[in-house]
């Protein structure tokens, strides 16, 4: 139908008679003469009917924002003083000859500029007029190109895309599954996978050698800006690689994303332990691009008479913290008021501080509500530590370990994106070392990954002391965000039912559950490993989106529904009846 579309017309093409298709846009009627703003994927085009093309004319009376239009109309210059060169198309106009409604549209919920006022539920129930805003089809158009990169990466690098079943077992990834019941097997349900986790390993054991597949993943957890129910990732396994190839790799695939896409170079990703992220940023994601550190200072403070701090400070499962604040001793009570409240959200008590309003000063020249609690060479050596300088902030945080890293890690990154303390635009890294095993809030242990991690350590060893024992697992942080995590395998029988045992799984439950995998394993499984990216959350970051659902065309709800289909629905009794499901009444019904 078109011979051109409105985004890409351009003074080269002055003089020619062109046909567009589009949507108005808007629509402005200029003393006898109408201008119509088409638009369409690649952009927006400015139209001028004038009256005396009659029928067209009358036409264009008619139009309405988002008339779908067919115009056939010569390209000439806009006149001197009229030109817009913020639009792409800003020197041009396309003079209308002939005007078609190809489709009437109601009046829309919303302009599409006005998209910010209407909340995001209007926008998901309507979302085919959202995703008309040219922001958005520039996400799903950026998004297309670098899934494209990526496949081609891959496939450069020989590896295969084979697609995995969704109707399947739960494969644990930590949260719970999505389950779907089967009618031709009463009583048994599938479940949509968590990640392609088991079968990549089963294609390994395979002999494929090298797996991918952008994949569809499904999780049932609490959802945040950076998490939806259904995601996908880029998900990879190879045979006979080590962490450091695979890490090589996969780290090469993302520079050459960002150099391709962005013009960005990322430069050689730096490593950092499990350990010392924790340690020095309270996260397993530190975001590098802000300079503040979480400095222990509970030696100090064993002795002094203050519970807050003593108690933390003489408990081995504790911390006793401070974050400097360069230059924050600008900052009113008030915020330091919000800061307060902001860290009670990660469960910390309270945020004791101290403003350096004269460092040569002495005691005198510091003003804080714990001053009183401290003896002053306490206070002298704190400073001293963590390097404070006249006009700093310091904040602390006491507590057990959980809640400090949580807390003041979450505080650093918000008071360094408050303060603009953010030192470059872009820093990955990789976080390695991680331990096997975590306690979850039973005191049970729980994979710190999932169980099909290999240790770094030996069957006996792991054993002896699983809460200690380090994995072969590896994260890519990118911005505060983790962006894809990985791990070398287990791929013996023995090492796999020893991880079994140690988190509480019976040998009758793995067979089970995971018998399929440990005969796997069992007949040849080489070495292997590999690591999978969440793609939502790539284009998120390269597209400096606020959440995950601004680069997915369809998302979920923060309560995990859909708001233009209205899913999750009901279904029929005859569907129930056949699955032979029997919805229970809740005592509100
Ligand atoms: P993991 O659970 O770390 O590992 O997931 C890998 C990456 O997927 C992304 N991701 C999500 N994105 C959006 N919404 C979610 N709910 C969500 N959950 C995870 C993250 C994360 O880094 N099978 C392993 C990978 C492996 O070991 O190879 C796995 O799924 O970016
Ligand atoms: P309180 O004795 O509870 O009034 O607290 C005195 C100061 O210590 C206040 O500034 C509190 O905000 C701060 N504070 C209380 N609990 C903690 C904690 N767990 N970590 C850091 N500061 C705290």
């Amino acid at each position: 139908m078109r011979s051109h579309y409105c985004g890409e017309l351009n003074e080269q093409h002055v003089g020619q008679e062109v046909v567009l298709c589009g949507w108005a846009h808007r629509r402005r009627d200029h003393g006898g003469v109408i201008f119509i703003d088409l638009r369409d994927r690649e952009g927006i085009a400015q139209i001028v009917i004038d009256p005396d093309t009659v029928e067209a004319f009358a036409t264009a009376e008619g139009v309405r924002n988002e008339f779908v239009l067919k115009l056939t109309g010569i390209v000439r210059p806009r006149p001197e003083g009229t030109t817009n060169d913020v639009m792409g198309t800003g020197r041009i106009e396309v003079l209308g000859k002939q005007l078609e409604v190809l489709n009437a549209a109601k009046t829309p919920p919303f302009q599409l500029d006005e998209h910010a006022e209407v909340g995001e539920d209007i926008r998901l129930r309507y979302r085919y007029i959202d995703l008309r805003r040219p922001e958005m089809a520039d996400r799903l158009r950026f998004r297309s190109k670098v899934s494209n990169s990526i496949r081609n990466f891959l496939d450069d690098n020989g590896f295969l895309d084979i697609e995995t079943p969704l109707l399947t077992k739960a494969t644990p990834e930590g949260a719970r599954d999505y389950l779907v019941p089967s009618r031709t097997h009463q009583g048994r349900f599938f479940a949509l996978p968590q990640s392609p986790q088991l079968f990549k390993q089963i294609l390994m054991a395979a002999g494929m050698d090298r797996y991918y597949q952008i994949a569809k993943c499904f999780r049932d957890e609490d959802l945040r800006a950076d998490r939806q129910p259904e995601f996908t990732q880029i998900d990879i396994e190879t045979s006979f690689m080590n962490e450091e190839q695979i890490m090589g790799m996969s780290e090469a695939m993302i520079r050459e994303v960002f150099k391709k896409h962005l013009d960005v170079d990322l430069g050689d990703f730096p490593r950092m332990t499990f350990e010392e992220a924790m340690r020095r940023y309270g996260s397993d994601k530190p975001d590098l691009r802000i300079d503040m550190e979480l400095i222990d200072i509970a030696d100090l403070m064993q002795e002094v008479d203050f519970k807050v701090f003593n108690g933390p400070a003489n408990d081995p499962a504790s911390r006793v913290v401070a974050l400097r604040v360069p230059e924050g001793a600008r900052l009113s009570r008030k915020e330091i008021d919000e800061y307060t409240k902001y860290v009670s959200i990660y469960g910390a008590k309270g945020l004791a501080w101290i403003k350096v309003n004269d460092l040569d000063a002495g005691v005198e020249g510091l003003q804080s509500p714990i001053l009183k609690f401290m003896p002053e060479q306490v206070i002298k050596d704190v400073l001293a530590r963590i390097g404070a300088q006249t006009g700093d902030l310091v904040f602390f945080g006491a507590d057990k370990t959980k809640i400090v890293n949580e807390s003041i890690g979450a505080l650093r990154i918000k008071v360094g994106i408050d303060m603009n303390m953010l030192k470059k635009e872009w820093a990955p890294l990789w976080v390695i070392d991680f331990p096997m095993f975590e306690h979850d809030s039973e005191g049970n242990l729980t994979p710190l990954h999932h169980p099909f991690t290999a240790p770094s350590c030996s069957v006996e060893d792991l054993k002896k002391d699983p809460a200690n024992a380090l994995s072969r697992a590896y994260d890519m942080v990118l911005n505060g965000t983790e962006l894809g995590g990985g791990s070398i395998r287990i791929n013996k029988p023995s090492m796999q039912q020893s991880v079994f045992e140690i988190l509480g799984i019976e040998e009758e439950e793995a067979a089970e559950k995971f018998g399929f995998l440990l005969d796997a394993l069992a007949y040849g499984c080489p070495p292997h490993g590999g690591l999978a990216f969440g793609l939502d959350r790539l284009i998120m970051l390269m597209t400096d989106a606020n959440s995950i659902r601004e680069v997915i065309a369809f998302p979920k709800t923060q309560s995990a529904a859909c708001p233009l289909t209205d899913a999750p629905g009901l279904v029929s009794t005859k569907q129930l009846r056949e699955l032979n499901i029997q919805i229970r009444q809740t005592a509100k019904e």
